[in-house]
Parts: structure tokens; C-alpha cells; sequence
């Protein structure tokens, strides 16, 4: 565990960018199947931006499969345009390379596709991300990432030396992004150890090791080894879904609720707190600007040993994901 006295803010990447701990999360719609619509809802963006940038969020987590660039940039300029943000003030991660989406879900086919079946990758790569800037109205973004290592339809789809070439050929785009300055820092999205390890037996340029790995974690979602893996290869450990996106009832868990009355915070801050301390950043999300707040006043508390550790407890046995998983993809 980190030493609890250490700014937690921010964390430097392998490459010397300092990136915030938690990011506002832009994915809006419902995928863990709590409505009859499941897919992208991205109109709900407008408004979640808007507060999480008058409520002090200064970094973005986004994608191109989301369809909320276009809001965020938006809403980005017109604080650029007012003179109340500049650039340097913002930290913006995008991804690329979302593979189709589930058949249940609703995503636009030309947001998302299977690096198996395009025939230049590297061109779709830099297709998409011009049209990521575009909407973000940005010359650069500070991280982009890999959504996912390969397709949804494996197994039994999906031949794992095609997957295998098509994540070398996506990261080597990415490397050219990064060399001329579009991506100050490059990364990966579900990864497992194996995705991880071969990438860089594929491209073992160590300027070129993801400077990140954006996965799901959060107390009913573990994955030590993969952590530890990340950490000894100077990787940082980003937790999506960090709130299980809502679902499992997560934030009512007796654990957590008795662990905040102890400090007077929400179960939702100890959750924060918990992958903080744990050596990760974070990706909250919220529509209420109440817990925009909430969510980022984590800073004054810690967590002892005994809680950090019957919060990891909470995870042992079989992980409940919100996203399929990332280990069933060659
Ligand atoms: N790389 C990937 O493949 C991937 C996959 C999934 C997600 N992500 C990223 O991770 C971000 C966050 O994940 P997510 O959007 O799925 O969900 P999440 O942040 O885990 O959870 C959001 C849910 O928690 C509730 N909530 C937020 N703060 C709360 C608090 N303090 N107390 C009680 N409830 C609270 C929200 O409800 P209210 O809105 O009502 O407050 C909402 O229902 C995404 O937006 C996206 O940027 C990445």
C-alpha cells in the first residue's frame, strides 16, 4: 500500500506526466441492463459535464465509443472561450478500438469494429482519432488508450495470433500518435497479463510500455495478480466502474456502510479512498452535483490496514463485472 501521507492527487506516468487521480467518468447510458434501453445514452452528458466542470473536475475520462466527445469539447470550449480554463488546466483521456459491441447493446457500428476483420488498421486508428479531435475541439489529448484487446465474439471466434498482431499494429499507431505529439501519454484498456505480456514482447521499446491500464476494479471486482504485474512493470492501475456502475447494490454493502460511519463519510468516498490508497486512480461518475462534490472529498480521511483489507476481502471469489470479461478475449 502507498504510504497514506502521500499526495494522493496526482500520480506521474513512466513518462514523466503527472496525471490526476480521479477522472469524471463520460460513459452515460446502461449496460448492466438496469432499463429496457441498453447502449449509449449520450445526451445525458450535457448536463453531467457542464456541473462536473462548474463542480471542479478537471480531467475527463472519454472514448470515441461513448459519443460524448462532442459534449465534452464542447462544453470545454466554451470555458476555453470565456477565458475561466486553458488547456494546460484539463487532463483529457480518450480510447480507441472499441471491437463491436455485444448484440444486446446498442452501439454505433461506426464508433466501434474487430481489428480482425479491418483490413488497415493503423489508417482506422488514425481515422478516428481525427475525428475524436475534432469533437473534442483539441489539438492533443494528454492519454489515449486501447479500449479493448480484441473482439467480443471469441471464443470460439477470433484467432489469438490475428488478435495478437492487430493489438501490435493498433499500439504501434499509437506510438506514431504519441511521437508527433498527439497523446502525451499512450495506454491500454482491459488488458490481462497475457494482452500486456505480449504486447511487449511485440514492441519492447521501453519508452513504448503502456503508461496505463484502465480496467474494472472495484470491491466486488478484483484482480491482484494483474495489479501487481502492472505495478513491477511501472504501469498505473486505473479502476473503471470504480461504483460497479450502480449495479450489485455495491454502495449499501454492511462492510462499507460501517467503515464510513466510522469516519463520518458516504460508503461511495470509502470506495474512492479505498482505490486510492490501494495505488490506483479512479473514474467516478455522477449525474448529482451534490456527489460530484462528495466524490472528490476523499482526502480527508484514511483508511487503516484492517479496513483496506476487509474491503479487498469483499472481493475474494468469483469477480462480479459490469463489463464482459476481459479474460475471455484471445
Ligand atoms: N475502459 C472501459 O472499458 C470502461 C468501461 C466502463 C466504464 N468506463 C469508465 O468508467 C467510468 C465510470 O464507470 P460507470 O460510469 O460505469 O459507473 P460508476 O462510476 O462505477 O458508477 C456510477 C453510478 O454510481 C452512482 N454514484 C456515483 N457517486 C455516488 C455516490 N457518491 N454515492 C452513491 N452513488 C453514487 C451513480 O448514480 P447517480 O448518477 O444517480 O449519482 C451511478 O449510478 C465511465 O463513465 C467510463 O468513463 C470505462
Amino acid at each position: 500500500m502507498r504510504d497514506a501521507h502521500h499526495d494522493l492527487r496526482t500520480v506521474t506516468l513512466h513518462n514523466g506526466v503527472r496525471m490526476p487521480t480521479l477522472a469524471f467518468g463520460t460513459a452515460f447510458g446502461d449496460w448492466v441492463g438496469a432499463t429496457a434501453f441498453q447502449g449509449f445514452l449520450p445526451e445525458q452528458a450535457w448536463r453531467a459535464v457542464d456541473l462536473a466542470l462548474d463542480n471542479g473536475y478537471r480531467a475527463f475520462d472519454c472514448a470515441h465509443a461513448y459519443g460524448t466527445e462532442r459534449m465534452v469539447g464542447t462544453l470545454l470550449g466554451q470555458r476555453f472561450a470565456s477565458g475561466a480554463l486553458t488547456r494546460e488546466a484539463v487532463f483529457i483521456t480518450t480510447k480507441l478500438a472499441h471491437p463491436a459491441a455485444p448484440p444486446h447493446l446498442n452501439v454505433s457500428h461506426k464508433r466501434t469494429w474487430d481489428a480482425d476483420r479491418v483490413e488497415d488498421i493503423a489508417q482506422r486508428v488514425r481515422d478516428d482519432m481525427v475525428d475524436s479531435l475534432d469533437d473534442l475541439g483539441l489539438g492533443y489529448v494528454d492519454l489515449l488508450l486501447v479500449h479493448w484487446p480484441g473482439s467480443f465474439s471469441a471464443p470460439p471466434g477470433g484467432d489469438p495470433e490475428v488478435s495478437r498482431r492487430a493489438r501490435a499494429t493498433i499500439w504501434r499507431a499509437f506510438c506514431a500518435l504519441a511521437d508527433k505529439g498527439a497523446a502525451r501519454a499512450i495506454g491500454v484498456s482491459n488488458f490481462t497479463i497475457d494482452h500486456l505480456r505480449q504486447l511487449i514482447t511485440d514492441v519492447p521499446e521501453p519508452a513504448y510500455r503502456p503508461a496505463v491500464n484502465q480496467v474494472e476494479i472495484h470491491p466486488y471486482c478484483r484482480d491482484p495478480e494483474l495489479e501487481a504485474f502492472c505495478r513491477a512493470q511501472g504501469i498505473v492501475v486505473t479502476a473503471y466502474a470504480p461504483f460497479a456502475s450502480g449495479a450489485f447494490e455495491l454502495l449499501r454493502d454492511p462492510v462499507l456502510v460501517a467503515i464510513a460511519g466510522r469516519h463520518g463519510k458516504s460508503p461511495g468516498q470509502v470506495v474512492l479512498r479505498w482505490h486510492l490508497q490501494r495505488g490506483r486512480t479512479a473514474l467516478p461518475k455522477t449525474s448529482r452535483a451534490e456527489r460530484m462534490v462528495e466524490n472528490q472529498a476523499i482526502h480527508d480521511f484514511v483508511l487503516d490496514a484492517e479496513e483496506i483489507r476487509a474491503i479487498d476481502a469483499l472481493g475474494a471469489g468469483v469477480a462480479r463485472r459490469t463489463c464482459p470479461d476481459p479474460y475471455t478475449i484471445v
